[in-house]
């Protein structure tokens, strides 16, 4: 384990238990940070996503299956009546964060109501709720219980498009018709109402809250985001928001892919226009310019557990998905869906293991770490810090690795896995490497620079 990650550990450890941070604001982790409210994830670089609820004793996608029906695939009302069902009574809190340590994971994001309005807490405003289903348990309250205890920071994953709420939509009506919203409906307001009771109690009632992560869909303007992002910081100024309450607030969140590009602050990353796109590609932005940036992505094609998509990513693509997203100075949050039973999947567990091996070796070249200086050059990407440049060798060469566009001096080359010294020689803009025939690591081989 990097000193890094333990000294961060203990950080959070200290400041999430000592305080308690019952209510805030108060003394402790998030006015700690608020002066710097995003180094902490800044660093962390890689989170463990969970998309969870009733929907996954049926193996479709988490609420699109009523907002945009497939033919043969489950109605409506067979989808309303799944939290009748739902007791995952092998759910064990402890084990989800003990995962997401395995993996190299440095904050956890859960779902406390998707799209479909079901709530995995216990909201006073609704009865839709998991404290109303055969389990009876808040979800929420004991994640946040156990990643408190761990040290683990924790977001909550908020849909603001709410297909159970009359506020929302004319819920007489099939969601499908209504799914966007009816916010020239006179009963609107009462629905903005409600997702600042509950939003107030996800930020009071368990504990810090590391980030909200909203999910506004189309047309996002409807939410207010700006009032509602000051709601949020009234009572905890740490918390981060991301990008989709039509506010920009603190990072962006390409869904899916990751950008060719490193994100600046002008130029907005969904939708970017795919010659911008080129023309981007191999610059380095200067840090002030840099926006922050994570990109969300599922080990196989639904968020929600699914027991017919065998799609997973190779451990190779995850491993190397993770080193291209902190190339560009972006987070990974890499999504599990758990099983109606409560446990996760072994085909998730042992691609997340995986990760966290490759992590243990070559971890520094990942946390604590931001864009590096040589961009756009096939199989080679890099990341940096103040003392660093680490070279993630995706293709092995067979001599020696030639690296233009170096800058900084450098004072020694190693191979971060092992610490075996590499013989370098540095010419006007080039660096020469010789390395051994073999790549040490099949997933991706880490050089580590020591710079100026
Ligand atoms: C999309 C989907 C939603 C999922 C989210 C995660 O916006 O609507 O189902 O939760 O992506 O990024």
């Amino acid at each position: 384990m990097s000193a890094y990650i333990r000294d961060r550990r203990e950080f959070l450890r200290l400041a999430l238990t000592a305080s308690c941070l019952p209510l805030l604001p108060g003394p402790g982790w998030a006015e700690a940070l608020a002066d710097d409210r995003t180094s902490w994830y800044r660093k962390a670089k890689f989170g463990m996503f969970i998309h969870w609820g009733p929907y996954s004793q049926a193996s479709v996608e988490a609420s699109w299956p009523i907002m945009r029906p497939k033919p043969g695939e489950i109605t409506e009302a067979a989808y309303r009546a799944l939290p009748q069902t739902f007791n995952p009574v092998k759910f064990d809190p402890h084990a989800f964060v003990d995962l997401a340590r395995l993996a190299g994971q440095e904050y956890m994001v859960f779902t406390t109501k998707h799209h479909d309005g079901f709530c995995m807490f216990d909201s006073a405003y609704t009865d839709y709720k998991i404290t109303n289903t055969p389990y009876g348990r808040d979800i929420v309250a004991q994640l946040a219980k156990a990643c408190g205890e761990d040290g683990m920071p924790l977001g909550f994953y908020y849909s603001p498009p709410d297909m159970h709420h009359p506020g929302f939509r004319d819920t007489t009506k099939l969601a499908a018709e209504n799914w966007h919203g009816e916010p020239q409906r006179p009963e609107w307001p009462t629905y903005l109402q409600y997702m600042q009771l509950q939003l107030t109690e996800l930020l009071t009632r368990y504990g810090p809250a590391a980030l909200i992560w909203f999910d506004g869909l189309n047309d996002q303007k409807k939410y207010n985001g700006a009032q509602v992002l000051e709601m949020i910081h009234e009572m905890q100024p740490a918390t981060l928001v991301n990008d989709r309450i039509g506010v920009d607030a603190d990072y962006e969140t390409p869904e899916q892919f990751i950008p060719t590009a490193i994100p600046t602050k002008g130029i907005q990353l969904t939708g970017i226009d795919p010659e911008v796109s080129k023309r981007l590609k191999n610059t380095v932005p200067r840090p002030e310019d840099f926006r922050l940036w994570e990109t969300c992505m599922t080990i196989n094609n639904t968020w929600a557990y699914n027991k017919n998509d065998h799609e997973f990513k190779s451990e190779q693509t995850l491993i190397r998905s993770l080193v291209e997203v902190a190339s560009r100075g972006g987070n990974f949050l890499l999504n599990v869906g758990p099983q109606p039973d409560g446990q996760i999947q072994p085909e998730f567990q042992q691609r997340l293991r995986a990760i966290g091996d490759w992590l243990t070796l070559n971890g520094d070249s990942i946390y604590d770490t931001t864009y590096g200086p040589i961009q756009g050059i096939a199989g080679l990407r890099t990341t940096a810090n103040d003392k660093s440049i680490y070279v993630h060798l995706f293709d092995w060469p067979t001599a020696a690795c030639e690296i233009p566009g170096i800058e900084a001096r450098v004072l020694s080359a190693r191979l971060l896995a092992n610490g075996m010294p590499l013989t370098f020689h540095q010419t006007e803009g080039k660096l020469i490497i010789d390395l051994p025939s073999k790549a040490p690591d099949p997933n991706v081989s880490v050089i580590a620079l020591k710079t100026y």
